[in-house]
């Protein structure tokens, strides 16, 4: 029998395909569910690697228009002239290389997404016709004298403090009121530390099965390192070292040297939280029983006073640490 089979990432995911119960993910989660089947356009923010494209898609795929269009654009990624050229399109002969005319992305997502991503990256003029494009949906292909609409669902992101942007003048402040009625903030990784374990074990089951290995399990000193460490490159980062880790082992039991996690150049990070040695005690050992009491009512079928016996106590005590957990009801 696989591993997979015994704990499939299903267990682990909600309906929208996305790992985590922290109590500010969740929050996002469900203001997404509020504003998804509306056309509002949504701010996605979050450090890299939060999962902002995976929640802007999420918003997509919730909507009336999931069986449209997602367009996704990074900002960032093209020269500042060809950006709005990518985005409305042009006509022939609208600049020199321009030997015929192309619609845009906007055209593309028409009924549908079109995600913005790095949209702080937008030059300030390419700015000021996105807000004009998501007042009344107009737009005009570069070199095109006539105005054309879309309905278009837009969906912005970006890992920079606008704010400050603002402040810079490099972010127009008029086009930050227009995409910030519906804002996402996702939390960073060290910030919902409740997650890390959850996310782990999700990434060991999908990449144990890609690589057609068993899944392994992780060491206590393992799930310490996992806790303790910052993340600085978030659940992105999380995924890569797991991988790493379950391709580069054979072993059955993930040691914290499996995950490449210890360069010191990465606790550079002036944002690190500093938890005191009892909050970081607390946190592990809270983990620690979650994930203690989660594999041992898995490995006794859900059967809560083998369970029990297995873990050495009294079935009452052992249903009153099910419930703190929420696992209560996952018992026989
Ligand atoms: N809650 C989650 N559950 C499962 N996988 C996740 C979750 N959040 C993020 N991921 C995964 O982490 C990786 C990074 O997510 P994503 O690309 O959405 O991040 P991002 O915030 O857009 O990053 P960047 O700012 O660098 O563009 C992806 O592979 C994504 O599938
Ligand atoms: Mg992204």
């Amino acid at each position: 029998m696989t591993t997979t089979s015994q704990c499939p990432s299903t267990e682990l995911t909600n309906p929208l395909g996305m790992v985590g119960r922290n109590a500010g993910f969740v929050d996002v989660l469900q203001k997404m569910m509020m504003v998804a089947h509306t056309k509002t356009t949504v701010l996605v923010l979050g450090e890299t690697g939060t999962g902002k494209e995976l929640v802007a898609k999420a918003v997509h795929d919730r909507s009336e228009r999931a069986s449209r269009a997602f367009v996704a654009i990074n900002c960032g990624a093209l020269p500042e002239h060809l950006v709005e050229n990518e985005l409305f399109g042009h006509t022939k002969g609208a600049y020199t290389d321009a030997s015929k005319a192309a619609s845009g992305l906007v055209a593309s997502a028409e009924g549908g997404t079109l995600f913005l991503d790095e949209v702080d990256s937008l030059s300030v003029g390419t700015q000021g016709k996105l807000l004009r494009f998501l007042q009344d949906r107009s737009y005009r292909p570069v070199g095109y004298d006539k105005t054309l609409h879309a309905d278009v669902r837009v969906i912005a992101a970006t890992n920079a403090n606008l704010g400050q942007k603002i402040v810079e003048r490099s972010f127009r402040e008029d086009l930050y009121y227009r995409i910030s009625v519906a804002v996402l903030q996702l939390p960073a990784l060290r910030e919902r530390l409740d997650d890390i374990l959850p996310l782990a074990q999700h990434f060991l089951n999908v990449h144990a099965l890609a690589l057609g290995k068993a899944v392994p399990t992780l060491s206590a000193k393992a799930v310490t390192a996992l806790m303790q460490y910052s993340w600085p490159g978030n659940v992105r980062e999380l995924e890569t070292a797991v991988h790493r880790a379950v391709l580069f082992t054979n072993r059955t039991k993930l040691e914290p040297g499996d995950f490449g996690i210890t360069n010191p150049i990465f606790h550079m990070d002036k944002h690190i939280e500093k938890p005191t040695f009892s909050e970081a005690k607390a946190r592990v050992v809270t983990e620690f029983e979650r994930q203690y009491l989660t594999n041992v009512l898995r490995e006794n079928g859900g059967n809560v006073t083998k369970a029990a016996h297995q873990a050495g106590k009294e079935r009452r005590c052992f249903q009153r640490l099910l419930a703190k957990y929420g696992l209560a009801g996952q018992g026989g």
